[in-house]
């Protein structure tokens, strides 16, 4: 089956079966998500179970903007984590086996009381962090976005400096842990946004909604190594390894 209609089928099915466990209807994914990662990033594997994406770069590859040890830890560890504290929330709730990361996603609220909080938690940072390593990319890759996500970006910014401004600034304003994005509305209209702890613009329950264009890991597991308590350094340092095209790619 071909990977839309894959998709499709799952999306049907699980309307199906909405009445049974309470999910909500699909059409906001349908509008915003289809792109955003590929199908093998966001569904489990054939025994149901979450598996850890591979890395698509080398630990080392992104320095010195994030160095070697920290993307090691962050990923073999920090997003390990994740995976392992998802599946271990979904054998709790066998009947949501199979259900891509962004079904579980989308419709928190459906969730069975027992698993809403990990799924929330680990799910949240599951999506997270796949989506994170694709958004970053080695150096002297396109060092600002073309076509028509820069036009958006210019309407709603001005300069690419002054967004990049907003977004340290939105970034730093995080109290604690969280995440910063820049993300766009139906009609493409963009915004930086913030969410808390392991919170995404898909989720249900979060108040800030919209399809992620770019996202930024503003915990301190993030940048401590390197940068210490200085997250600002960091955010001023990330900007070079930003994967532009991959972010043209999920605007559209
Ligand atoms: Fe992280």
């Amino acid at each position: 089956m071909k990977k839309n209609s894959r998709r499709e089928f799952i999306a049907k099915t699980t309307l199906a079966a909405a009445g049974t466990i309470g999910f909500l209807s699909f059409d906001w994914q349908k509008d915003f998500s289809k792109q955003i990662m590929s199908e093998e990033l966001i569904m489990p594997s054939g025994d149901g179970t979450f598996t850890l994406p591979p890395l698509p770069y080398s630990y080392n590859a992104l320095e010195p903007a994030i160095d070697a040890q920290t993307m090691e830890i962050h990923y073999t560890k920090h997003h390990q984590a994740y995976v392992d504290k998802l599946n271990a929330a979904i054998a709790k709730a066998p009947e949501l086996k199979g259900k891509s990361i962004e079904e579980l996603l989308t419709n928190i609220q459906g969730l069975p009381d027992g698993v809403r909080t990990p799924i929330r938690n680990h799910g949240g940072g599951h999506w997270n962090h796949s989506f994170f390593w694709q958004i970053l990319a080695p150096k002297n890759s396109m060092d600002q976005p073309t076509g028509k996500l820069k036009e958006a970006m210019i309407s709603q910014w001005q300069t690419f400096d002054n967004f990049k401004d907003q977004m340290k600034q939105a970034g730093t304003g995080v109290f604690g842990s969280g995440w910063v994005w820049m993300v766009a509305d139906k009609d493409g209209k963009l915004s930086i946004v913030t969410t808390p702890n392991q919170d995404n613009t898909l989720m249900d329950i979060s108040t800030a909604k919209g399809k992620p264009i770019v996202g930024i890991d503003v915990w301190e597991h993030a940048y401590y190594l390197k940068h210490q308590n200085k997250r600002a350094e960091y955010l001023d340092d990330i900007w070079s390894v930003i994967n532009w095209k991959k972010a043209m790619e999920i605007y559209g």
